[in-house]
């Protein structure tokens, strides 16, 4: 599950720490991949200080060892017995977050958690506060992406085009990937702007928008400064928090027992297909072993395949090869996205 926003500063990290806190307490082998370059998910786990390989080299090179190396018991396990692990982050992994990222970059950590995937109950993967490479990265080895917004207009806005380009990916390259929904966080209950934001919200999202609101607590910062599970800091307002998460968890963990959405038309069903045989596997054995034609998207509709950075061309599939069928199937249309947005504003 990935925690995300296209904001930054909402809580994307204290959500995929609170998560990862509930998941420890209920007794889950739980592993975190802090995917973002800031690595603030792994100081929260207390996984700092110098190692020999993070996530960056997993991006360069997802090999079984350098897999298992860029991974670290959390210091979490020493208050409370337990298994949670962290994939450590590093500043390096910002060469991954570009805008035009290719299948096989963003198909890099899905092959990267299928070497592990079966000593977890459950991979919470926190990501940067963009749609660019890394996110990207994130979402494809996600079944579900948890959004975090904070009852603001920006928050709204960007919480908006986060579902969308989720589902465009949905669509596009992952039919397993849902969105769990969104959460509001850093709520103050007394504050009228965040009262009309939060109903803002709700309107915009409806079932989606999770009944679930994350207060703004000092506690989460002092928990977060001191490395330490919320469910393990004590006083009242902790046992809230924690009591929050675990709510979260609990629709994660429902939404999970449920079977994936019918498939809409013809080209998710062959997208699901491939996705499924693509699942956990290497991109080049997969495509030799399928030995995908390039007819097999002849009658996928023509999709825009650039982002807003270059002009928008409409792509034939039919005289593409099978690997930039699925590169062109797996662009988000972010300008049809911004267009929507402005229009909303
Ligand atoms: N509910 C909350 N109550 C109090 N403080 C909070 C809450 N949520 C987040 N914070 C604080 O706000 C700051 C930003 O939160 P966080 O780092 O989780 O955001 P982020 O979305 O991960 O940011 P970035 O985009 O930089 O990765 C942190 O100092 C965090 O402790
Ligand atoms: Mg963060």
């Amino acid at each position: 599950m990935s925690v995300s926003s296209l904001k930054g500063g909402v809580g994307k990290t204290t959500v995929a720490l609170g998560l990862a806190s509930a998941a420890f307490a209920r007794g889950f082998r739980t592993l975190v991949v802090d995917l973002d370059p800031q690595c603030d998910a792994s100081t929260g786990l207390g996984a700092f200080g110098e190692f020999r390989e993070t996530v960056a080299d997993v991006l360069q090179n997802p090999k079984h060892n350098v897999v298992h190396r860029s991974i670290v018991s959390s210091t979490w396990g020493k208050v409370k017995s337990g298994h949670i692990d962290v994939m450590i982050g590093s500043p390096r992994s910002l060469q991954f977050d570009t805008p035009n990222p290719t299948i096989r970059d963003v198909w890099k950590l899905e092959e990267a958690l299928s070497r592990v995937e079966k000593e977890y109950d459950l991979v919470i993967i926190d990501t940067p506060p963009s749609i660019n490479g890394l996110t990207r990265t994130a979402w494809v080895a996600s079944d579900r992406v948890l959004i975090v917004s904070e009852p603001s207009i920006f928050s709204v806005v960007a919480a908006d085009r986060a579902m969308r380009a989720i589902e465009e990916l949905r669509r596009g390259l992952t039919p397993r990937l849902e969105a769990l929904g969104v959460v509001i966080n850093r709520m103050r209950p007394q504050s009228k702007e965040h009262e009309y934001r939060a109903q803002e919200l709700q309107e915009l999202f409806r079932e989606n928008l999770m009944t679930v609101k994350i207060e703004e607590r000092a506690t989460l910062q002092q928990a977060q400064g001191a490395a330490r599970p919320i469910h393990t800091w004590p006083g009242d307002h902790a046992r809230e928090l924690a009591n929050i998460f675990d709510e979260i968890l609990e629709a994660a963990l429902a939404s999970f027992a449920l079977p994936n959405e019918k498939r809409r038309n013809k080209t998710d069903k062959k997208m699901a297909r491939i996705s499924k045989i693509m699942r956990g596997q290497n991109l080049d054995a997969v495509l030799e072993l399928e030995s995908l034609k390039p007819m097999e998207f002849a009658d996928a509709e023509p999709i825009i395949s650039e982002l807003p950075t270059e002009p928008s061309r409409p792509v034939d599939p039919k005289f593409l090869t099978p690997i930039e069928q699925l590169e062109a199937l797996a662009f988000i249309e972010l300008e049809k996205n911004s267009d929507q947005d402005k229009d909303k504003a």
